[in-house]
C-alpha cells in the first residue's frame, strides 16, 4: 500500500496571533514582522465581516471573541488586536475570556499631544472608534489644554481593502474628512484605523509635509516584545514564518495581500465562519 506523504504540519502553536477586521491590519504585522524577524506569525483578516466600523458593538464583540478563540485554540502565544475598532469595543471581553497576553492597539492620542505646535490634533477613525468610550477617556486623559477634533473617515476602509490607494476617487474621499480638520488648524493627525497607513502617502500629498501623521504600529510591536519577553534576533535564528487566513473571498483577499504586504503570499480560508 503506497503511504501518504507526510505533510509538514503547519506552525501556528507557539505563533503570534494578529488580527483585524480586514487587511488594514497588515500595517501593524509589517511592524511586528520587522521587529521580530524570528517569530512565527499567524494574521486573520475577517474581510467577510468587514468593515467593523458601521456596525453594531454587538456584532464587533462577537467578532472579536470568534477569531481571538480560534488563534487561541490553535496555540498562539499571544494575540495582537489590530484593528482599533475591536480594541475600543471588545478588547476587555477578549482579556477575560483568554489567558494569553492580548497586546491591542488604540488610537495615539497620547503621543500626538506630545507632537503637536498648534495644539489642534485631528484623530481619523471610524465612526464606531471616535463614538467610543475609550477614545472619550483617552482625550480627557491626555488631551488638557489641546483641542482635539475626532473624525470618523466612512468610505476609507474600503478603499484599503480594495487596494485603491491612489486615485481620483480615492483623493476626494480623503480631502473631504481631512481639509476641515486643516481649516481648523490641525497639524497632527492621528491614523486612528489600521487601514489608515497603507493611505499615508495620499493623505501626505493632502497635508503637505509639515503636517505629522502619528501610526502607532511600531509601538505595538514593541509592547509585543516587552510582554513576551521576547529575545531580539540573531544571526542563527531561522526566519519565522507567516500565514494568512481570511473569512472574505480568498482569491480576492490575496490579491489585496500581495499588493500591501509586497510579495505574494498564501491566504487560507479561514475555518470556521
Ligand atoms: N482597521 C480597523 C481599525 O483599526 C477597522 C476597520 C473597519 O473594519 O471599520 O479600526
Amino acid at each position: 500500500m503506497r503511504k501518504t506523504p507526510v505533510q509538514t504540519p503547519p506552525r501556528i502553536a507557539n505563533a503570534i496571533g494578529v488580527f483585524d477586521s480586514g487587511v488594514g491590519g497588515l500595517s501593524v504585522l509589517r511592524a511586528i514582522r520587522s521587529a521580530l524577524p524570528n517569530e512565527d506569525l499567524v494574521y486573520v483578516a475577517d474581510s467577510g465581516h468587514a468593515p467593523y466600523g458601521d456596525q453594531t458593538e454587538a456584532h464587533i464583540t462577537q467578532r472579536t471573541l470568534t477569531v481571538g478563540q480560534w488563534l487561541a485554540a490553535q496555540g498562539v502565544k499571544a494575540i495582537t488586536i489590530a484593528c482599533n475598532t475591536a480594541t475600543v469595543v471588545a478588547a476587555r471581553d477578549l482579556r477575560e475570556q483568554t489567558h494569553l497576553p492580548v497586546v491591542a492597539i488604540e488610537p495615539a492620542i497620547k503621543p500626538a499631544v506630545l507632537m503637536t505646535r498648534s495644539g489642534v490634533i485631528g484623530v481619523l477613525a471610524t465612526r464606531q472608534t471616535v463614538q467610543s468610550e475609550s477614545v472619550a477617556r483617552l482625550c480627557a486623559q491626555h488631551g488638557e489644554g489641546k483641542r482635539i477634533l475626532l473624525q470618523a473617515c466612512p468610505g476609507w476602509v474600503e478603499l484599503v481593502e480594495q487596494a485603491e490607494l491612489h486615485s481620483s476617487r480615492t483623493d476626494a474621499l480623503l480631502r473631504q474628512f481631512i481639509e476641515p480638520l486643516l481649516a481648523q488648524g490641525a497639524d497632527t493627525l492621528v491614523l486612528g484605523c489600521t487601514h489608515y497607513p497603507f493611505l499615508s502617502a495620499s493623505i501626505q500629498a493632502i497635508t503637505g509635509q509639515d503636517v505629522i501623521l502619528v501610526d502607532p504600529a511600531e509601538a505595538v510591536a514593541r509592547e509585543l516584545v516587552r510582554r513576551l519577553k521576547l529575545t531580539l534576533p540573531t544571526q542563527a535564528s531561522l526566519p519565522g514564518t507567516t500565514r494568512f487566513f481570511t473569512t472574505g473571498d480568498v482569491k480576492n483577499v490575496q490579491q489585496v495581500v500581495a499588493h500591501l504586504w509586497g510579495h505574494e503570499a498564501e491566504v487560507e480560508a479561514f475555518p470556521s465562519q
